[in-house]
């Protein structure tokens, strides 16, 4: 069967990759079959960037077709901010929330997107990658236990609760992720005869 590494030892997103694979005739591997991965600096200064340093670490490491994700929260009336040092913003999700809601206070502005970068590497070379995302609106005090990090803050277009509120299936169906997953699966699928291989 093909196999394609993902560049995670996140159990949670490995989980999340596998049910979004499920239908799908490749075997899915994770940095927690490789624990020697040595790890590696995230310094790009884009989604897109990082994604491709993780995806091309794994597959020199790993040395099999590997894909790696990066994600954060953009809100427009911070330009941008956090970005790409959404997980940097503050030490903890609850801080972080606390944070982003200061910033926000008084501003009538408050459009955001999730955004997340998927890039696939093969034999050494990142081949391709995939933006996706949701856009939404941050809310004047978190709601919902749900999902994790700026979650309980965000609501998505079209629907009345925000993403720690929504059942884990909705967010997985219109999420960022999922949104970069699928243009990346698309690829693939059309690729297949790359990640045609032995374990
Ligand atoms: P990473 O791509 O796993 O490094 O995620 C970067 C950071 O962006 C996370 O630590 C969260 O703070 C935020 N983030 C990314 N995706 C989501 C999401 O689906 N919900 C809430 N926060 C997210």
């Amino acid at each position: 069967m093909a196999y394609i590494v993902v560049a995670t030892s996140n159990a949670h997103k490995v989980d999340e990759y596998k049910k979004l694979l499920a239908d799908q005739n490749v075997e899915l591997k994770s940095l927690l079959d490789y624990p020697g991965f040595p790890g590696v600096e995230e310094d790009g200064k884009t989604f897109a960037e990082n994604a491709a340093i993780k995806a091309l670490a794994a597959c020199k490491y790993c040395d099999v077709p590997a894909f790696a994700d990066d994600s954060g929260l953009e809100v427009e009336a911070l330009d941008g901010r956090p970005g790409v040092y959404s997980s940097r913003y503050a030490d903890s999700d609850p801080e972080r929330i606390a944070k982003l809601l200061g910033e926000l206070e008084g501003k009538e502005n408050r459009r955001a997107r999730f955004v997340c970068a998927i890039s696939i590497a093969i034999n050494g070379e990142v081949i391709e990658t995939f933006e996706g995302e949701v856009k939404g609106t941050i809310t004047l005090a978190p709601r919902g236990e749900g999902g994790f990090g700026y979650d309980p803050v965000f609501q998505p277009d079209g629907y009345d609760q925000t993403f720690g509120e929504l059942s884990q299936e909705i967010k997985n169906s219109i999420s960022h992720r999922a949104d970069a997953f699928r243009k990346a699966l698309e690829f693939v699928e059309d690729e297949m005869s790359v990640l045609d291989n032995e374990f």
